[in-house]
């Protein structure tokens, strides 16, 4: 008898196309956002994110309560000070806004999981990452401030500190600081493979970080490298970073796959602010179905090789998942 080898129905119908998925999205693995303003009282929408918000300290909780009610159990800090100067002080300081932001937080929500950005940007007048040396960052010194600005976050209650500078050595000047503070079992999320991209633009109008003068590429990766970013994550690997991160996401999709095979380290992606502002402007547009654009760009990091993803639509995905419309 003459064998013919045909394609299966495996696309014939939901229930096996559900089943034969290759890809499983949980909201479990997504992490929001959160914006915390020093000088505001109440919510103000955030113009260049549109969607997003500014929450004052009064009003931090309720980040939280709207991220829960949609199933969103993780979230990530940002904080625009009511003060900046040329070191960023008002990073470490114990009573600064990330850091009652995190005790207003846990005070209510105690299972809500706080990750914190550990950077210098938000905090400086020059809007520069680190300490600097003429026009130039100085990396050494930089140091020691990012493990004061990420100890003060873990001692104010941080599951998680996230470093987003890009210094070189930041990642084992952190963790030797969490483990003389006492806060050993503080994980590290290591902004690893981060590349100076055109897509924080809007992030930076919310965050009020965008640099004075010059740019970031002294200290964040040429997009135009690939081996560059496998040295960073595994540099971080080695000075003890227990989650790595590659960002942007979208533009950056053949990294998150190649940063998952080489490394045994659970990865997360970032899709940053331009990449959801984008989708809105088109939607706003009429060009594009949002919810559908959400969905598959969500998917194709996971797909790629993410464990879990920061996003703006961290919220809608999760509702998403929920109702069954991807998996
Ligand atoms: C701080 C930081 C930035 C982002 C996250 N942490 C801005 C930057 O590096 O300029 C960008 C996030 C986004 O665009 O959504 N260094």
């Amino acid at each position: 008898m003459e064998l013919k080898q045909r394609p299966r129905r495996l696309r014939a119908n939901e229930a096996v196309r559900r089943l034969c998925r290759e890809t499983r999205l949980s909201p479990d693995s997504l992490i929001y956002p959160i914006f915390v303003d020093e000088t505001l009282q109440g919510i103000r929408p955030i113009e260049s994110l549109p969607g997003q918000n500014h929450y004052g300290m009064d009003s931090v909780c309720r980040a939280v309560e709207e991220s829960l009610a949609a199933g969103v159990t993780h979230g990530i800090l940002f904080g625009l000070p009511a003060h900046k100067d040329a070191c960023g002080s008002s990073a470490w300081d114990p009573d600064g806004v990330v850091q009652r932001a995190i005790r207003a937080i846990k005070a209510r929500y105690p299972d809500f999981y706080v990750i914190t950005d550990v950077c210098l940007c938000e905090y400086t007048d020059h809007g520069h990452c680190g300490l600097l040396r003429g026009q130039e960052v100085d990396n050494d010194p930089t140091l020691e401030l990012l493990a004061k600005v990420a100890l003060s976050h873990a001692q104010a209650g941080a599951d998680m500190v996230a470093p987003s500078d890009m210094m070189d050595g930041r990642v084992a000047a952190i963790r030797a600081a969490l483990d003389c503070g006492g806060c050993a079992n503080t994980p590290i999320m290591a902004y690893s493979a981060k590349y100076a991209s055109a897509f924080y633009g809007p992030f930076r109008a919310a965050a009020g970080s965008a640099p004075a003068f010059g740019d970031r590429r002294g200290y964040q990766m040429d997009p135009h490298n690939r081996r560059e970013a496998l040295r960073e994550c595994a540099l971080d690997a080695a000075e003890g970073a227990d989650i790595l991160m590659v960002k942007p996401a979208l533009s950056y999709l053949d990294i998150i796959r190649e940063v998952a095979d080489t490394s045994s380290l659970p990865l997360c992606a970032y899709s940053v602010s331009g990449e959801y502002a984008m989708i809105k402007a088109a939607a706003a547009a009429g060009l594009v179905d949002e919810h559908r654009i959400m969905c598959e760009s969500a998917l194709s990091v996971f797909r790629a090789g993410a464990d879990m993803l920061i996003t703006y639509y961290a919220r809608e995905l999760a509702r998403a998942i929920a109702e069954g419309e991807i998996g």
